[in-house]
């Protein structure tokens, strides 16, 4: 009773606090990334685009397809700053392969290929994000811009040599099989995870480097990983 009173008082508060962060985060965005004249476009339709539909309320309804398996997954982005903070100082560049597993809307990849020209492979199971991605690639006449539907355990990643899992969601088996497919196909790949190591699930992996991020739901550390020789 006293904790449904207290949630009550609290929800306004906390939803106002989310709303002001999200309004703040967007500011910042404009002011340092719309000077890309191509970025701001694709951003902007991205935006109108899931204007009514948030990307979070179509990962919702994709999981209401599933009413036995609790807690699908949960949907989360990247903050632009993020994926800046992770390229410049991985030199991610023109010569690389950046492969996103679960690539969401493709936020992501269109503001790598705009701002860092690498090679992009996106990703992603839920066809209403890839369908309209694919739509931005052929209106603006992206390359390379790779949108892949599929299960993300499908995929080859051996000519990636950049790979980027935020997989908070995933269970500890789906994490123990995907260091399984790592160690056989990104023997000498970047492999880069959010919020835990690759060595904490396996002993294939060495951790290289490692930066305190801001993401939504906080302050988290992005890992960079490659397989041990
Ligand atoms: C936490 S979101 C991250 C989105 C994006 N990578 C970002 O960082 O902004 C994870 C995404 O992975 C997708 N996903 C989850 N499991 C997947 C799977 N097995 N195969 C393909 N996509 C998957 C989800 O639909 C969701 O869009």
């Amino acid at each position: 009773m006293f904790l449904n009173l207290l949630d009550k008082l609290i929800s306004p508060y906390l939803c106002i606090k989310t709303r002001l962060k999200k309004l703040r985060r967007y500011d910042f965005e404009v002011s340092r990334y719309y000077g890309n004249s191509l970025f701001k476009v694709l951003d902007l339709k991205l935006k109108y685009h899931y204007k009514n539909l948030t990307p979070f309320e179509i990962s919702k309804e994709y999981q209401r397809k599933f009413p036995k398996k609790k807690h699908l997954y949960l949907y989360g982005e990247t903050p632009l700053r993020v994926y800046e903070m992770m390229a410049s100082r991985w030199d991610l560049g023109s010569n690389d392969r950046f492969t996103e597993l679960g690539a969401g809307t493709y936020r992501g990849g269109l503001f790598l290929t705009s701002f860092f020209q690498c090679d992009y492979v996106g990703v992603e199971w839920l066809q209403e994000y890839a369908k309209f991605a694919m739509q931005l690639k052929k209106m603006h006449k992206l390359k390379p811009f790779t949108i892949i539907c599929d299960d993300l355990f499908n995929v080859d990643l051996k000519d990636s040599n950049f790979i980027y899992l935020f997989g908070t969601c995933l269970k500890k088996d789906e994490i123990q099989t995907l260091c399984q497919k790592f160690s056989k196909e990104c023997r000498a790949s970047n492999i880069i995870t959010v919020s835990f190591p690759l060595s904490d699930y396996s002993t294939d992996f060495i951790t290289l480097d490692q930066m305190l991020l801001e993401f939504e739901f906080g302050l988290t550390t992005v890992y960079l990983q490659r397989v041990k020789c």
